[in-house]
């Protein structure tokens, strides 16, 4: 038994990578009564009964542990913590934001944290403020970024499983069997994974959400400048005229504020569908126990 599987109480060491504020308990349930471990997306609510339903709700689906995502900039943090703890809720992950006040908190309330960053200086800042774990996030995984050069999973991970003593989970670019293995060969102990169960059946997402997924090749999918963040995006029709125009300043095109309206509603000319560069893998919807167990098969 490795350390992180020891910390989250499931049978095989997969995360699901929270999703902006989409929330689906049902998902979580599926994901966890499949072995892996379900994630609510606390990251961007702030009305701490939403968050009592989410938990209640969950809970009330699946006897398997789940966790939750945190962003540390959310002032409702802490109060949303206290109701993970009243709920026995064991393990957090903790993005956006220093962690050095937070973690003392964390750890107060009897749970354990798992850091999520995107370069081996914050990973190496992390376990110096308390991080019980690190999931370490790729260049080409979905989701925000930062603007700074950044490294692939394939690199970042090996690099910071040198530099740490704390178990790590690789995020970016897993779909499959061979990108799970991968990721352990790496010397991560986990995997946390977001656009594959975007791709999946109990996945709310909008349906044209999955198809844009699922019609993607290599090179289609970008980094969005948004002042001070980029976002990784689908580039469909409108966003390609404008990456073709040397005229438009793409960071004041878009609002990322737009984005959760944009991926509820399928209208992505309001802002793109969001996705990692492993969308290019993805060619088929399934359900979430048929691909957890499809990446932890031995595969050929
Ligand atoms: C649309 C979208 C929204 C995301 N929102 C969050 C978030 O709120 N907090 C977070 O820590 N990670 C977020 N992520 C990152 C995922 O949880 C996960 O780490 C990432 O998708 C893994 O890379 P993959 O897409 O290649 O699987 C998001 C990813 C996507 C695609």
């Amino acid at each position: 038994m490795t350390k992180l599987l020891d910390m989250l109480g499931c049978r095989y060491p997969i995360i699901q990578g929270p999703i902006g504020e989409m929330n689906s308990p049902k998902l979580v349930a599926a994901i966890c009564d499949a072995g892996a471990f379900g994630m609510l997306a606390l990251g961007f609510i702030s009305d701490l009964e939403e968050v009592k339903r989410l938990v209640k709700e969950a809970r009330e689906l699946t006897d398997k542990p789940f966790g939750a995502n945190l962003s540390i900039m959310n002032p409702s943090t802490q109060g949303i913590l206290e109701i993970l703890a009243d709920a026995g809720v064991k393990v957090v992950t903790t993005s956006v934001g220093s962690p050095r006040h937070i973690y003392p908190q964390i750890h107060t309330l009897g749970i354990k944290g798992i850091h999520v960053v995107l370069s081996l200086h914050h990973a190496i800042t992390a376990v110096d403020a308390g991080a019980d774990g690190l999931v370490i996030s790729g260049l080409e995984s979905g989701g925000l970024r930062s603007t700074n050069p950044e490294s692939t999973t394939m690199v970042l991970v090996p690099l910071v499983v040198d530099h740490v003593n704390v178990p790590v989970v690789a995020a970016g670019g897993i779909a499959d069997s061979r990108g799970y293995r991968a990721a352990l060969a790496l010397g991560a102990q986990g995997v946390q994974v977001g656009t594959r169960f975007i791709a999946s059946e109990e996945s709310i997402a909008n349906q044209q959400w999955k198809n844009a997924i699922l019609d993607c090749s290599d090179g289609d999918t970008t980094l969005l400048p948004q002042g001070n963040i980029n976002a990784r995006v689908i580039i469909n029709p409108k966003l390609k005229e404008k990456l073709d125009n040397p005229n438009v300043d793409l960071s004041q095109e878009y609002n990322l504020m737009n984005a959760p309206q944009a991926w509820k509603s399928g209208d992505f000319d309001l802002f793109p569908a969001s996705a990692g560069q492993v969308s290019a893998l993805i060619k088929e919807i399934k359900p979430v126990k048929a691909i957890i167990e499809e990446m932890v098969s031995e595969g050929c």
